[in-house]
């Protein structure tokens, strides 16, 4: 698993998102350190008069997106024109999200944007996807999704948190397995089995839902559709 891309590359695909943004949208906020580029130039946009509403992914986002100057709504009172999020492992238009636990609110935003934007450095970019997949879990259920998991051929290990002797909790107050699956052939019949497990709240596939990948690096975008 690669890991750690330049914050220049970050940046780039970022701020190339960005540019897409126009006046009067409402645009999801993905999270992340690369989605976050986009938020601080969706706010200098903001700030220079463009007519911007936000929808946050995660606790993080909206804070970043309240300091960056951008009114926020949700999704009880606005439609989204566009989302733009980051990624931890792209392949074929296929995703792997999740590494900041965020991926059960980024999955409504970004499936309910008119269209998504991903932002990646050239670390995230795979042939076939073999990230491990998170999975946000009710607590209670964590015993039988696990078992759930084995029996898909996957390796569930909880995910914790790095500065604090527990379990990562999410914004909804639950648990996350980060599930190893090897080379995923198949990540529309993987995401299709892991959504049906009693207990998971959401898992980090997100299948055929980009219509733009940025891939950025220190010298430039190359923008895929
Ligand atoms: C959060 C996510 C992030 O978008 C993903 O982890 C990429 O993060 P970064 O841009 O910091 O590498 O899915 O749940």
């Amino acid at each position: 698993m690669k890991q750690g891309g330049s914050d220049d590359a970050k940046r780039a695909a970022g701020e190339s998102a960005a540019e897409a943004v126009e006046d009067g949208m409402v645009v999801g906020l993905g999270t992340g350190s690369t989605a976050a580029h986009a938020i601080r130039a969706i706010g200098a946009a903001v700030d220079a008069g463009l007519d911007v509403t936000g929808v946050p992914t995660s606790f993080q986002s909206r804070e970043l997106a309240r300091e960056a100057g951008i009114p926020l709504t949700d999704l009880d009172a606005a439609e989204i024109d566009l989302a733009i999020d980051g990624a931890d492992q792209v392949a074929g238009g296929c995703l792997v999200k999740g590494g900041g636990a965020a991926h059960a609110r980024e999955k409504i935003v970004d499936t309910a944007a008119d269209r998504l934007l991903v932002v990646v450095d050239p670390t995230k970019e795979a042939d076939v996807l073999d990230h491990p997949v998170p999975l946000e879990l009710l607590p209670a259920a964590r015993r039988p999704v696990a078992a759930a998991v084995e029996r898909l051929g996957g390796e569930p290990e909880l995910r914790r948190a790095e500065r604090k002797d527990g379990p990562v909790v999410t914004d909804n107050g639950n648990l996350v397995f980060d599930c190893a699956f090897g080379a995923i052939a198949d990540p529309a019949a993987l995401a299709a089995d892991l959504a049906t497990i009693p207990g998971v709240v959401e898992h980090g596939l997100f299948v055929d839902v980009a219509d733009e990948i940025h891939g950025g690096t220190a010298d430039g975008v190359t923008v895929t559709e």
